[in-house]
């Protein structure tokens, strides 16, 4: 893992160079913290999609040679997407959607079957939350003082409610980027009769993830994002038993799911296309699949390796930051993905990610991350705390709420990446009342602008350049 492999990687991502703007007048390059969020993508894939796009036009529809090209590319993505997870195509399907959050909301309006209860955790992206929340009788894992899954709890919650037919949580946290035990969880849930889901979008493009293999206990359902996975385009997918998804009606219908409709009757098509209602995102799966092949082609368990020495040298790095908290165990007592959230005190959280955008050109993100009751907790957020917050949210109150600051990683980041962070951060923390004193906080979005220069003009004016070039 020499410096020159790493040099040679880092110039597969696109736009690995870019600089961008700064407080004062200069350009800085663009450190990319924010990974979690989404990643940039592959030039592999770019190239990959704009050799087919000539090529490109509807799937299932029409018979010219186009047309059956393009059905054969995404039953072909579909193959890859499925042995890239190792699930075995006569026991499962891979639906696909259009992210994440889709995935989870569709399985939430089948599973589990009628009158029994979903277990999920308090650790979950609100996406693996309300879905359920909304329509499934919920119960909800406890977490520990350093944020992990109550084990114990979980399986004090099985053992005693056997109508749980589902357990449903993430593979790793979206905000201290903690691994779950994900196949012991599925022994339980198993020995317990549920199925387990695993929310893998921060998981799946950080560890090799196999829904079934050999010596582990099999999972029952994946769902995850491309967007996460270096592959733009707006397409995810759900892994799942085939056999889940031939009763019942689906949650969306209309064309290109069903195989015959008279005015009496409608006869669906089998799984997965009775789940892909209308016209798919044919380049969103080709993306998908190309990304997932860049990373077998290029030794995936070599770039998690490096991925993980990261976190750990990152965590050590922070560590040194006077007044710095850092949430979730550490890396070397706890595995982890790139994710690590943390606060400095006495300065808030929108504060730390405006000074590193603007003045050192660091995109992190801030906030509670679509995770509130995990974030409540590893904050130490009192219930009349949080009540209050929330009052204030219903009355449209933006500044000064509870959060953190995350960074996350892919592999194309560096440690001297890190060392800039965490320079720029001892010198936030050095001239703290200075640095304050540079910004103000903006009343409608409740975010930190600096007091000297307009960042929103710069913006609309680059806006303005994409649509014109
Ligand atoms: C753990 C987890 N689950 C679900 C989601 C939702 O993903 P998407 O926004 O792609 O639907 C995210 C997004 O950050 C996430 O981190």
């Amino acid at each position: 893992m020499g410096k020159k492999w790493h040099e040679a990687l880092r110039q597969e991502i696109v736009g690995i160079d870019l600089e961008v703007p700064i407080l004062n007048e200069t350009r800085s390059k663009y450190i990319n913290l924010d990974n979690a969020a989404t990643t940039p993508p592959l030039v592999s894939v770019i190239k990959s999609v704009e050799t087919f796009l000539p090529w490109y036009s509807s799937v299932h529809r029409g018979y010219g040679y186009k047309s059956q090209l393009s059905t054969e590319i995404y039953k072909t993505s579909r193959q890859l997407v499925l042995d890239f997870f190792a699930a075995d195509p006569t026991k499962y399907t891979a639906i696909f959607v259009k992210n994440t959050s889709e995935g989870l909301n569709k399985l939430s309006y089948r599973l589990p079957s009628k009158g029994y209860e979903v277990l999920s955790s308090w650790m979950e992206h609100h996406s693996n939350d309300l879905p359920w929340r909304f329509r499934q009788k919920t119960n909800f894992i406890e977490l520990t003082s350093d944020g992990l899954l109550d084990l114990t709890d979980l399986e004090r919650k099985l053992k005693n409610n056997n109508r749980i037919k589902l357990v449903t949580i993430c593979g790793a946290s979206n905000v201290t980027g903690v691994i779950n035990p994900i196949n012991t969880i599925a022994e339980l849930a198993h020995y317990y009769g549920a199925e387990i889901l695993v929310d893998a979008a921060q998981l799946a493009p950080h560890r090799p993830l196999k829904i079934s293999f050999p010596n582990q206990e099999k999972l029952d359902y994946l769902v995850l994002s491309a967007h996460k996975m270096y592959a733009p385009f707006g397409s995810g997918v759900i892994i799942g038993p085939i056999e889940s998804f031939f009763t019942g009606t689906p949650n969306e219908v209309g064309g290109g799911m069903v195989l015959a409709v008279s005015r009496e009757q409608v006869v669906f098509s089998p799984p997965p296309e009775r789940e892909e209602v209308g016209t798919p995102n044919l380049v969103g799966v080709f993306a998908l699949a190309t990304a997932l092949q860049w990373l077998n082609k290029n030794n995936f368990s070599q770039l998690v390796k490096y991925e993980e020495l990261l976190t750990k040298y990152a965590f050590s790095r922070l560590q040194t930051i006077p007044g710095i908290i850092l949430y979730g165990p550490s890396p070397e007592l706890y595995p982890r993905v790139g994710v690590i959230s943390f606060n400095l005190q006495e300065i808030p959280h929108g504060l730390v990610a405006a000074y590193l955008s603007f003045e050192a050109g660091i995109g992190v993100r801030h906030g509670c991350f679509c995770t509130r009751p995990y974030v409540h907790h590893l904050l130490g957020l009192t219930n009349p705390e949080i009540s209050y917050y929330e009052s204030l949210a219903k009355k449209g109150v933006k500044c000064n709420l509870p959060g953190m600051v995350r960074i996350s990683f892919g592999f194309y980041n560096t440690p001297e990446e890190i060392d800039i962070l965490v320079d720029s951060l001892i010198e936030l923390r050095i001239n703290e009342v200075e640095i304050k004193n540079r910004y103000r906080i903006d009343p409608n979005t409740g975010e930190y602008v600096p007091k000297t220069k307009s960042f929103s003009l710069i913006i609309d004016q680059h806006v303005k350049s994409l649509f014109e070039d």
